[in-house]
């Protein structure tokens, strides 16, 4: 018998409660006077590449800071009963931390660097990056996150997109839902399956179908999807 297939979809909102701050809350999208889509792209690393770096390296420091709340906990406590996957646009690794094994991250993550060139050369990193750290090959070091202007990896989308379409129950949390094409993700979800969304905020998409939206917290919602989803047997 298969166990229930659920997939969690979640946002920065998710590690809001972890004090990592969201984007779109963050000083307005600004970061030191500079809109985050400027710092977060190829424009920026071409013209200012000590500024990017500058900025990925206090978010590596922020997420180190950080520790796993219980929205990331509960999500990783259903593995045992469900068949759960994580698709995330996090770069943090909150979600690893509280123990999920199955987490796709979209948008790249924040404790890998690659190299600028071979893009298949990817490191695991915790201190600063800066200008002259190379790879293996003798080229400069970046951030290994997907920046404005760049796509995301074709196979995780795929992967991503197929265990929507196939699951049982989508949960979505903490996403504004304004990054394409990571926002149509909840829009593969089967019409006979269901969508959850814990958000504190109005859901600006529309959805043409049914869904139930938790206006709370991240903590807060995953309670009481958490008491639902772990009463539901195996088919
Ligand atoms: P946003 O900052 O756009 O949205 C955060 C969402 O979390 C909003 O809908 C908030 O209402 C909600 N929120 C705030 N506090 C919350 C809490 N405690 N619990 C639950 N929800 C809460 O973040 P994302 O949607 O993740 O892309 O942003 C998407 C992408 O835009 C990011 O991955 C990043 C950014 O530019 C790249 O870096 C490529």
């Amino acid at each position: 018998m298969n166990k229930p297939k659920i997939v969690f979809f979640t946002g920065a909102g998710v590690s809001a409660e972890s004090g990592i701050e969201t984007f779109r809350a963050a000083s307005n999208g600004l970061w030191n006077n500079h809109k985050i889509e400027e710092v977060a792209s190829i424009k920026g690393w071409e013209g200012n590449p000590s500024l990017v770096l500058d900025f990925y390296n206090q978010r590596r420091q922020q997420c180190l800071n950080a520790l796993p709340n219980l929205a990331h906990e509960l999500i990783a406590n259903l593995e045992s009963k469900l068949d759960v996957t994580v698709i995330t646009q996090n770069v943090d690794d909150l979600h690893e931390r509280a123990g999920s094994t199955d987490v796709i991250h979209l948008h790249g993550e924040i404790l890998k660097v690659r190299s600028e060139k071979y893009s298949s050369l990817i490191y695991d990193w915790k201190k600063d990056l800066t200008i002259g750290d190379f790879c293996e090959k003798g080229y400069q070091l970046r951030p290994h996150i997907v920046w404005f202007e760049e796509k995301l990896e074709e196979s995780k989308l795929n992967q991503a997109m197929l265990h929507t379409i196939t699951c049982d129950v989508c949960v979505v949390i903490g996403t504004s839902l304004q990054v394409y094409p990571a926002n149509q993700i909840p829009q593969f979800v089967d019409e006979d399956a269901k969508l959850i969304i814990i958000d504190p905020e109005e859901i600006s998409m529309d959805f043409k179908r049914e869904f139930y939206h938790i206006k709370s917290t991240a903590t807060e919602g995953m309670k009481e999807v958490f008491e639902v989803l772990n009463k539901i047997s195996v088919r």
